[in-house]
């Protein structure tokens, strides 16, 4: 048994992961060798400088592109070597992506823009209308579901675009520098909800090279040269929300390696993640 929180499931199961790009006769090593788990209802941020390797991981992880070598394990089916077709059903059956751009539709009401996916998807609409309300109301916009977007602000805009993404209800919901594009209030609204989402036990993994953004997570991955170079929990950041770089190490540490902050947040977090799954499974 692994004694690294072994009780939830692993999400990402990435082994010895590398992705050289050819470019002419020049190749570059964006990522090398390199392995990671991430399991049911973590809250992971990956930072490093930019050309470290961030989106080429977070390509790899959203099923965007297939690595050069190594394994990658998605909620245990094996995604490095799939084609092109069945790696696009994985990718929609597993994984919420959240952009830059809201990308919504200019006319469409709130619901209307969350059951497209599953329009897409073939499920008949009575369900559908369901499954996006109750979406919606994941992201605090119970109340906003006929709004278009001309009648929400542009943080209510950003919960459509990510109840749009959490609708089908993925494994995973995976952001690239999602605040990058925002004015800092909707940047911390943004950030509000992903604390939200945390504690719904939705497993989230965000990319960026703001160090204020990753500090929201609970873990913290820093890729150097497309290499980890650091994986460490971020415990203090769980309770103020802001928290010095350096702040490390220094919290009662138990046999197995765990702070004891850790390994509480971790039990809080799954029994969220259980009431999640039996309250979804009801409607
Ligand atoms: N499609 C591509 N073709 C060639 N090189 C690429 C491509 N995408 C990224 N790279 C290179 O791979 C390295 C990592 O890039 P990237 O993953 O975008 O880093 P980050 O997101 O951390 O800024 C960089 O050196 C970059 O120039
Ligand atoms: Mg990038």
């Amino acid at each position: 048994m692994d004694s690294n929180n072994s009780e939830a499931t692993p999400i990402i199961e990435i082994t010895d992961l590398t992705k050289t790009y050819v470019m002419g006769a020049t190749e570059v090593q964006a990522l090398r060798s390199v392995s990671l788990t991430v399991r049911e209802g973590e809250y992971v941020a990956i930072i490093g400088a930019s050309g470290s390797g961030k989106s080429t991981l977070m390509n790899m992880i959203g099923l965007l592109d297939r690595p050069t070598s190594g394994s990658y394990r998605i909620r245990g089916t094996e995604a490095s070597r799939l084609g092109k077709n069945r790696l696009a059903d994985l990718r929609c059956q597993e994984i919420g992506f959240v952009f830059q751009r809201f990308n919504l539709l200019a006319r469409a009401t709130a619901q209307r823009q969350v059951e497209l996916p599953l329009f897409y998807a073939g499920v008949p609409s009575h369900k559908s209308a369901q499954m996006a309300v109750e979406a919606l109301k994941r992201v605090g916009l119970g109340e906003r579901t006929q709004h278009r977007p001309e009648e929400l602000s542009g943080g209510q805009q950003q919960r459509v675009a990510i109840a749009r993404a959490l609708v089908n209800m993925p494994s995973l919901l995976l952001a690239d520098e999602p605040t990058g594009a925002l004015d800092s209030k909707t940047g911390q609204e943004l950030l509000a909800l992903f604390d939200e989402l945390h504690h719904q036990g939705i497993t989230l993994v965000v990319v960026t090279h703001d160090i204020g953004v990753a500090h929201r997570a609970e873990r913290i991955i820093t890729l150097r040269d497309g290499e980890i170079i650091e994986d460490r929990p971020n415990i203090p950041a769980r309770t103020n929300g802001a928290s010095p770089v350096h702040d490390n190490g220094h919290s009662p540490v138990n046999g197995d390696g765990h702070t004891v902050d850790q390994l509480v947040a971790r039990a809080v977090q799954r029994h969220l993640a259980e009431q999640a799954e039996v309250t979804h499974e009801a409607v």
